[in-house]
């Protein structure tokens, strides 16, 4: 019986799970995604609680409670830190795989003396476990230094640390650890069997450590979802070892998303996977060869509001500028009073604009602007041309046309916003300075290209209040 309601509650589980990724697609479905997520891992937990072979309860209970002390504030952080709080879950998950996976092992080559652990010693179970393991450990160091440099934790370097020989010296690390796991695989009960998997955790500690350093703190939203995919990964190979189909199904499910997620990042960006795991981005890059000086030409706030009053179509592009200066609600006045002059107003949305996936769909929608007024980069870039004002706010690479032609930048191929092809266009950034990948942009000394410097917050509230004065006619 106890079997039956087992395998049920697997199934009920794994199709909340799907449904809930499913759901998750859409804005509009979003919630009933999430409490679908919620209700399948409570069903989970549940067919896990009945199971006759579970003899401790109060260690079921106290492992509630420590989640609900950890989770509860984790839920409570502001959105410009849900990329470290989402490393910290990886972080947790993959601790989990490593100590589930360390306890098995020593109750197997514990029981083989005399108990039945020696029927657990197979050569598939201990490969799994020891991918569990080696997966486990190394996303729970790399995560809390992802969580770290995103979080701009003191002691730890924000830039890639790199010196010469070190992707050796990391595949040197990985490979000691996996070549011991073979070993042990082959001969589980040698003496030496229990030091050689100590030293299999602490390699894969440290290979957690030695993946992450070398890369950018900016570039931490795309390892994060490739984190997500190993712990994903790691709960499979550990659904292997405790023969449950539910993990297997889960963690499959996470682990693809994960890989999914990062595929779409990478390609967005125009990068490898070898790319960010090795390629030290974030440093800095050298500036496109000066052709002739361009002139950076300014307009006055009276004026941007001219042409915005004038035109009969508007495009806003985000960037990250909008993120850091919070200013999606100013975005929303301003969306207010151009509609309510009959201008219409679209907003472009490129994939990697800001600097986590959704960064600007979140921040929109917390400004309550219509979804309906977002457009996707492939939608938009044909209404460029007939646009008659892009509003460029605090977004620089994902608008650069180096992008369309210079082989030597990182942005290289990386499809952008056609915002110079736009009749006009107002670009709102502080200073002269690069974005993200450190390269000049052309876009700002375009002949029909005008310049509001200022925080992306201020300019918008001047922007706003000259409507508001009816200074415009
Ligand atoms: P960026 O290229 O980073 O440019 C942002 C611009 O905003 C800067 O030029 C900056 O210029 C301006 N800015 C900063 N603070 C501002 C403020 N308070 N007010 C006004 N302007 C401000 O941003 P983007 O165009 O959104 O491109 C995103 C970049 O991040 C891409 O290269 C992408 O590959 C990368 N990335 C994205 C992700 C994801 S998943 N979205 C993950 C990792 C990396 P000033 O300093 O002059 O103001």
């Amino acid at each position: 019986m106890s079997h039956f309601v087992g395998e049920l509650s697997a199934v009920i589980a794994t199709a909340l799970f799907i449904f809930a990724l499913n759901w998750m697609n859409d804005p509009k479905t979003a919630r009933r995604g999430v409490i679908a997520g919620v209700t399948g891992m409570t069903v989970a937990v549940l067919a896990t609680w009945v199971q006759p072979e579970i003899i401790h309860h109060g260690w079921i209970v106290a492992a509630i409670a420590a989640g609900f002390v950890v989770g509860v504030p984790l839920s409570r952080v502001p959105l410009t830190a849900v990329p470290q709080r989402t490393a910290l879950s990886h972080a947790f998950g993959g601790l989990a795989a490593g100590l589930v996976g360390t306890a098995e092992f020593f109750l197997w080559t514990g029981e083989t003396g005399g108990g039945g652990g020696g029927a657990h010693l197979t050569h598939f179970r201990l490969s799994a476990l020891f991918i569990e393991v080696i997966l486990g450990f190394l996303t729970f160091t790399g995560s809390l230094m992802a969580a770290g440099k995103l979080q701009e934790v003191r002691w730890i370097p924000q830039r890639p640390v790199t010196y010469p020989g070190q992707n050796f010296v990391n595949v040197g690390v990985l490979a000691i650890a996996v070549a011991l796991g073979v070993l042990l695989v082959v001969n589980p009960t040698a003496p030496w069997a229990r030091q050689a998997f100590i030293a299999i955790a602490v390699l894969a500690l440290i290979f957690g450590i030695l993946l992450i350093i070398p890369i950018g703190g900016a570039d931490m939203p795309t390892v994060i979802s490739i984190l997500n995919a190993y712990a994903g990964l790691a709960a499979v190979a550990m659904g292997f070892v405790l023969d449950s189909k539910l993990l297997v199904t889960a963690g499959a499910l996470d682990g693809s998303s994960g890989l999914i997620l990062s595929i779409i990042m990478c390609r967005a960006m125009n990068r490898s996977f070898t790319n960010v795991l090795f390629g030290a981005f974030g440093k800095a890059q050298p500036a496109l060869p000066a052709g002739e000086q361009k002139v950076w030409k300014q307009e006055t706030v009276e004026g941007a509001s001219q042409l915005l009053e004038q035109a009969r179509n508007v495009v806003i592009i985000p960037g990250y500028g909008m993120a850091v200066a919070q200013a999606q609600h100013k975005v929303r006045e301003l969306y207010d009073a151009l509609t309510k002059r009959g201008v219409t107003v679209k907003f472009a949305i490129h994939p990697v604009a800001g600097r986590m996936p959704g960064h600007m769909n979140v921040l929109l929608a917390e400004a309550n602007i219509p979804y309906s007024a977002l457009v996707e980069m492939e939608e938009i870039n044909p209404e460029m041309p007939q646009t008659d004002v892009a509003l460029v706010l605090g977004a620089n690479d994902v608008v650069n046309p180096a992008a369309r032609y210079a082989k030597s930048t990182p942005i290289y191929g990386m499809p952008i916003i056609d915002a110079d092809k736009a009749k006009t266009v107002l670009a709102v950034k502080r200073s002269k300075n690069p974005g993200f990948a450190g390269i000049d942009n052309e876009l700002y000394v375009q002949d029909n290209t005008w310049m509001l410097f200022g925080d992306a917050k201020a300019v918008l509230s001047d922007l706003v209040k000259q409507f508001g004065s009816g200074g415009i006619h």
